[in-house]
């Protein structure tokens, strides 16, 4: 955690999700009490199919709902794309960008996501964007030269707590059941931190950080009790209400 910076759990269903787990979202929604949001920020991103009944479904609760990509672009002849402004009409609020499994499948590269997540600036949704190296670059030493590259170049200038949220996901996490350990996590989220504030002043010491890559409600307690990991960004296990509400409960008494 980090003084004074209200953490944020959101939860990723990636390519996963029909209708009939819509029970899921329902369930989420409901369990995100006051007390609870008063602690958290708790947000859900099913896929866009699920986008508009998500928000419907969380009306008047304190879950947030976000996409997991958009298209840099406001509108046009992009077939099978979304925009940021698609997804603000839709009623939601954040959007995920630069996920690894973007820049992997889609060839994605920090320039496509610096204006993603400039067109979610303009759309006015939050920017949840993720960084992180992958298991070669893990091994070769190259962790913090691979996120200082991803944060200089993905990030805009015009970054600040509002409208970005940072997500740093070792490739080599993801989906695998391995973390790093907690003492790596605190150097990594450190180091990031400091690039931020050095690149963007207060509003870099004061943006969230959050940790992603395996994180369960079991590790949950001990991962997001590191230094400057103000919350997680959870893939599988956010697809059942109750696991991922327990990940949020971990904020509850604390
Ligand atoms: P897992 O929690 O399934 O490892 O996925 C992490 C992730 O990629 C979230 O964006």
């Amino acid at each position: 955690m980090t003084p004074d910076i209200k953490p944020f759990v959101a939860g990723n269903w990636k390519m996963n999700g029909e209708r009939d787990q819509l029970d899921q979202i329902a369930l989420t929604a409901r369990g995100v009490d006051e007390e609870l949001a008063a602690k958290t920020g708790v947000c859900l991103c099913p896929p866009a199919t699920l986008l508009y009944v998500a928000t419907t479904l969380s009306e008047d609760t304190s879950l947030m709902v976000g996409a997991q990509d958009c298209h840099p672009e406001k509108e046009g002849a992009h077939t099978g794309d979304v925009s940021a402004e698609m997804i603000a009409d839709c009623f939601a609020t954040h959007c995920i960008v630069g996920h690894s499994e973007r820049r992997t499948d889609h060839g994605e590269t920090d320039e496509t996501v610096l204006r993603k997540t400039l067109a979610c600036h303009r759309a006015g949704l939050t920017a949840i964007v993720c960084i992180g190296e992958t298991e070669a670059e893990y091994d070769a030493g190259e962790a913090e030269a691979v996120l200082a590259r991803q944060l200089t170049h993905g990030v805009p200038e015009s970054t600040n707590e509002h409208n970005t949220i940072i997500a740093y996901e070792p490739v080599w996490a993801i989906g695998t059941g391995k973390t790093p350990s907690p003492d790596d996590i605190a150097t990594i989220h450190a180091f990031i931190r400091e690039r931020l504030a050095e690149r963007l002043g207060g509003p870099g010491e004061r943006m969230r950080i959050l940790y992603g890559g395996s994180v369960k409600p079991g590790n949950a307690a001990e991962l997001l009790s590191v230094n400057n990991v103000d919350g997680a960004l959870v893939g599988g296990a956010s697809l059942k209400a109750e696991d991922f509400l327990a990940i949020c409960e971990t904020y509850r008494g604390v």
